[in-house]
């Protein structure tokens, strides 16, 4: 009987609709999309899912701004991002958005329980009001000073300097971003989500080891302080999703979002005729659940998300994979900087590959900052990937084309190097699994190091000279096959690179294949394949 296959949904945090992607948003994209490589090339079946997060005041701002419907500049956006991620590999079985039908109904589905099971209350509550712009503010939308450490040039929700969450009113000398004025306290009436009636379960969830320790002890030191109920509505003018029979009311961008992620599954699961959407959702689901995020949607993952879907009766997520920022050349990717690279500025230039090489080179399951620096992206890939890895075939295919008519030899089963290859294999899976693309990569350009010096010390251009064709086509059939182990170990990070090379071997490199080698199998002709950068 044929084994039923793992199944795991695999998600990335929706991107805002009110901007490009830049090389930000793609560590996490690439970071995942390797991620769900690797798991599909040892068998398992996955559903990666995405949206545009299109909700909020800074959609609604820049409409009327550009006097242009909000629905048109998202799908304007959405086709952009969508081929920005295509440009880079990254493969969504659905990439969506939130702005729709299906996630409208599961938003209004899931409320109308959270409030049925009494997690939802009402409560008035005091707001800055911008009187100039007409506008209640939301946190993005003021400035001032950090009521804990007295940073300056912090937003209404939480201070960048000491970490400190706070109320936007709590702020010191508030500004509004809109129009520069001082805004006004007014009172108004909100939904909130009573988070604290969760805390008993979604502490133990926390525990059981969905995050590492490093974000478990940050996690612990939250609840410490407290948990306070979550405001998920907006007042108007707002683009998003209104509330049922409330005027002026909207839910809060962040709330249909996290929803999101179910709506989007449903969506692919429409699309794809897939049957039993319900299991997915489950409490006692036995799909996995995975969230790739960074470290400043913690707080919304941990804790919103977790105590929406244990208000509403469904599953959790299995583990939060977070990730740190990037820098650029160590300081925060800026605008008026000049350190901001969109994702087309870069692919217009740039083999995709490469970045996904460099982002794999870095990335480890800790939260720390990657940081880019142009030079040492060149050297890198100017190192690794053209003078050891290209290097490696373009020199053994070079005899093989030319002096065995393409054919690789039968004889070398028992090649010691060639088993030294295979049994990296473990570790290689293992750093893959808890995301230590850093030691995969690293190991790789270890076994690639020797590789060459193998076939150095044997002296391919000498056996040619003394005409010892055996012993010449013997050598270099080795080095191609153990090119062939490396390059099905690097298959979830090169997909541009692995195409190339599929076609070259003529073969298709998989997890299994790996243990078995080439022997008098005909390749194709040699082409190079990069140059350097
Ligand atoms: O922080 C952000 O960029 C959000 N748009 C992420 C949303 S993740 C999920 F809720 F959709
Ligand atoms: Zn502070």
């Amino acid at each position: 009987m044929k084994k039923k296959k793992k199944k795991i949904i695999v998600t990335c945090a929706f991107p805002y609709s009110n901007g490009s992607i830049h090389i930000g948003h793609l560590l996490e994209h690439i970071q995942a999309d390797i991620w769900v490589r690797y798991n599909r090339l040892i068998g398992k079946k996955v559903y990666f899912i995405c949206s545009d997060d299109n909700h909020g005041t800074a959609i609604m701002l820049k409409s009327k701004e550009k006097k242009k419907k909000p629905e048109n500049i998202i799908f304007k956006i959405y086709k952009e991002h969508i081929l920005d991620f295509k440009k880079f590999n990254i493969i969504y079985d659905k990439y969506f958005f939130t702005h729709n039908k299906e996630n409208r109904l599961l938003l209004n589905i899931i409320f109308d329980r959270l409030k049925h099971n009494g997690y939802i209350i009402k409560k008035k509550c005091s707001q800055l009001y911008d009187k100039k712009a007409k506008i209640f503010l939301s946190d993005r939308f003021i400035k001032g000073s950090c009521p804990k450490c007295y940073s300056k040039n912090q937003y209404g929700d939480n201070c960048e300097i000491c970490g400190a969450f706070y109320k936007s009113i709590e702020l010191i000398k508030p500004k509004s971003i809109i129009t520069n004025f001082k805004p006004i306290i007014k009172k108004t009436n909100h939904f909130f989500l009573k988070l604290s009636l969760f805390k008993k379960k979604i502490k133990k969830w926390i525990i059981s080891g969905i995050v590492n320790k490093q974000i478990l002890n940050k996690l612990l030191e939250w609840f410490k302080n407290g948990i306070k109920s979550w405001n998920i509505s907006r007042n108007k003018p707002y683009f998003g999703f209104k509330i049922k029979n409330k005027k002026n009311k909207f839910f809060y961008v962040w709330f249909d979002a996290l929803i999101g992620y179910i709506s989007t599954l449903k969506k692919l699961c429409n699309y794809n005729k897939i049957k039993n959407f319900d299991k997915f959702w489950y409490k006692k689901s036995k799909i996995k659940l995975y969230h790739f995020i960074g470290k400043d949607i913690i707080y919304f993952h941990s804790l919103f998300w977790s105590s929406i879907l244990e208000g509403s009766k469904l599953r959790k997520p299995t583990k939060l994979f977070i990730h740190g920022y990037i820098t650029i050349n160590n300081n925060k990717m800026s605008k008026s900087r000049k350190t901001y690279i969109k994702a087309k500025s870069y692919f217009i230039k740039y083999n995709t590959d490469f970045l996904r090489y460099y982002y794999a080179n870095k990335l480890s399951n800790s939260i720390n900052d990657i940081n880019f620096n142009i030079n040492d992206f060149l050297k890198k890939i100017n190192n690794d990937i053209i003078n050891k890895l290209a290097n490696l075939i373009s020199r053994n295919s070079f005899f093989i084309n030319n002096y065995f008519h393409n054919k690789l030899s039968k004889l070398f089963r028992n090649s010691k190097i060639f088993k030294i290859f295979i049994q990296e294999s473990k570790k290689i899976s293992k750093f893959y699994l808890n995301l230590q693309f850093n030691y995969v990569t690293n190991l790789i350009m270890k076994l690639i190091d020797l590789a060459n010096f193998y076939i150095n010390i044997r002296k391919p251009w000498y056996l040619l000279k003394k005409k010892k064709y055996n012993n010449l086509n013997k050598i270099c059939s080795i080095g191609i096959n153990l090119f062939k182990i490396l390059i099905t170990y690097l298959k979830p990070i090169l997909p541009n690179f692995i195409l190339k090379n599929e076609f070259f071997l003529n073969i298709k490199l998989t997890w299994l294949g790996i243990k078995k080698p080439l022997l008098g199998h005909k390749i194709k002709k040699f082409n190079k394949l990069f140059k350097h950068i």
